[in-house]
């Protein structure tokens, strides 16, 4: 069996992916036409024309231009059921994914728009195709804590829908202290901690997502190789990291990806996994980033099957499930 074979057959799960970051220029512009909002693009190729990010703040300015022309309930429901059908084309069984409400409720619309179409389209899915899910919210690193406070307050009506809470959008100059008290707050009301660190933030913000927001896993943490403690830390405790390496790559927090530390990382112990972050923005979905990184790093069948196991035991499903998968995995030869 071949590379690609191996990664289609393997049953995968994907910890990290922005649902507004799996807008396809075709549905963007589509919804752009159904709700009358003007886009600064007349066709799909100028749209991809536009993807060319230096850093972060580049693409996010985009992504948040781009997540302007959802409106409606249908719209979140759309964006959704797409991008659950290509978990389905890539062997995605189980996903956890990120919705950004404040992009939403800033524009004034309402958090139940949001997460119902949201919803929707996962409990569809897993009828549909048996992909699980969970959902995370994630609170907007580059607004105050107090606004995030106001979105925690928003979202508990809600909260048997939604497993956790996690930190996106500009790292640098947002440290995780600036969010300390709304993620206590979370956490006593029963959800997960997770938090983007270490994209484009130093190791400290690494240790500050661990030690001030007592996240159980790190999105991104790829500079966590800057530091051996930290790597020890992470090995010792078995705090998974949610990489995504054509992100990486699309902005430019590696120039190549033969120079991504995923490998060294594994290598040393940390429990990786691979994801696609913004799928729709930087050039595909979980199976080709298992594939451009296999090829890039010359990863072996093993360290394969490894990542696809760790993407089962970093997520939020139960043990009798996790084992299930593992028994999948092991049963590919
Ligand atoms: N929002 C969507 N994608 C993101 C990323 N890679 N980093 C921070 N915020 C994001
Ligand atoms: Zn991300």
């Amino acid at each position: 069996m071949n590379l690609q074979e191996l990664i289609a057959q393997l049953p995968k799960a994907e910890l990290h992916m922005h649902i507004e970051g799996s807008l396809e220029p075709e549905l963007m512009l589509q919804l752009a036409n159904r709700n009358g909002i003007a886009l600064p693009y007349q066709s799909v190729e100028e749209i991809k024309q536009a993807y060319q990010f230096s850093n972060l703040q580049d693409f996010l300015d985009i992504y948040y231009q781009g997540a302007g022309v959802l409106v409606k309930e249908q719209d979140f429901y759309d964006l959704t059921m797409a991008y659950v059908k290509k978990c389905h084309q890539d062997n995605v069984v189980h996903t956890e994914i990120f919705f950004d409400p404040q992009t939403h409720t800033e524009r004034n619309i309402s958090f139940e728009t949001v997460i119902n179409g949201i919803t929707r389209a996962l409990a569809d899915g897993e009828t549909k195709f048996g992909i699980t899910s969970h959902v995370i919210m994630c609170f907007l690193r580059h607004l105050s804590e107090e606004q995030a406070l106001k979105t925690l307050e928003m979202s508990l009506p809600f909260k048997q829908l939604i497993k956790g809470v996690g930190l996106d959008s500009s790292e640098l100059g947002h440290p995780p202290e600036k969010f300390q008290r709304v993620f206590a707050e979370a956490i006593n009301a029963g959800y997960e901690a997770v938090a983007h660190a270490g994209e484009e933030g130093d190791p400290s913000y690494i240790w500050g997502a661990l030690d001030l927001l007592s996240v159980s896993r790190v999105d991104h943490g790829v500079r966590s190789i800057e530091d051996p403690k930290l790597v020890d830390r992470l090995v010792k405790e078995q705090i998974p990291l949610t990489v995504c390496p054509l992100s990486n790559l699309k902005l430019k927090v590696f120039n190549d990806l033969k120079d991504h530390c995923l490998k060294k990382l594994l290598d040393k112990g940390v429990v990786v996994t691979i994801n696609s972050d913004d799928p729709a923005y930087f050039g595909g979905y979980v199976s080709q980033n298992y594939l451009e990184t296999a090829e890039a790093l010359e990863l072996q069948a093993e360290d394969i099957k490894l990542i696809a196991k760790n993407s089962f035991k970093a997520s939020f499903i139960s043990d009798d499930l996790k084992l299930k998968w593992y028994e999948a995995i092991d049963n590919i030869n």
